[in-house]
């Protein structure tokens, strides 16, 4: 298992400013420092699993495997049941090489209708996979469940956000107070369980 404490430096396999930045708030609470993969050069693999979990992990144990060093990767998407689960893997790809997420909602909104499917259920899915040289690569998930609504309501948040209402909720992703979303989020069920599992035992000393 792997354990991270106080005064390790953990590599964070994403380019992206934000996402490391968020992931820098969360664990830098635990004395441990983070580093992103651009600041050391390394290269992005190719995301070519078939599940978040197997992506996240490619992602995760390349930057362990160049750094030598703990890395923690996360992948994630929105499945639609109806639609046997896509875009799923493929949601940053449905929105084509401009990263334009109206066509991505408008393939959603179209497919459904071309299968005249009723059924409106879908989820977002965030796997985090932590590797570290030596170890067995540790993978955390969270859900959360909802309904799609057409059509898109909202101007916060990002990607499919306008178009998914969680459970229990009347607003979507995209009309919701972002602290809202970030509390009951499939990324904030994916990091309690990380922080759960990896610095439990730290945080009761
Ligand atoms: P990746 O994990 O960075 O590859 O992103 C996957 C894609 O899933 C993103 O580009 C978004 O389109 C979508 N996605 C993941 N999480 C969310 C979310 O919280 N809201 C809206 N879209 C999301």
């Amino acid at each position: 298992m792997i354990r991270l404490q106080s005064g390790d430096c953990l590599v964070i396999a994403s380019h992206n400013s934000g996402k490391v930045a968020e992931i820098r708030a969360l664990v830098e609470a635990f004395g441990v420092s983070v580093v992103g993969a651009a600041e050391l050069g390394l290269p992005e693999p190719e995301e070519t699993g078939t599940s978040f979990a197997e992506n996240a992990s490619i992602k995760a144990e390349a930057a362990s495997s160049h750094s030598r060093k703990p890395a923690l990767a996360d992948d994630s998407g929105l499945c639609v049941a109806a639609l046997d689960g896509a875009p799923g893997v493929y949601s940053a790809r449905w929105a084509g090489p401009t990263k334009d997420f109206r066509i991505a909602m408008q393939r959603v909104e179209r497919e459904l209708r071309e299968k005249h499917e009723p059924d409106s259920r879908a989820s977002f899915v965030c796997a985090l996979a932590l590797a570290a040289p030596g170890h067995e690569t540790e993978i955390f998930e969270g859900r959360v469940f909802g309904s799609l609504t057409f059509p898109p309501r909202g101007t916060r948040g990002f990607g499919y956000d306008p178009i998914f209402v969680p459970e229990g909720y009347r607003q979507s992703f995209g009309e919701m107070d972002p602290q809202v979303k970030h509390a009951i989020s499939h990324r904030a069920k994916a990091f309690a369980k990380l922080v759960n599992a990896v610095f439990a035992r730290h945080q009761s000393q």
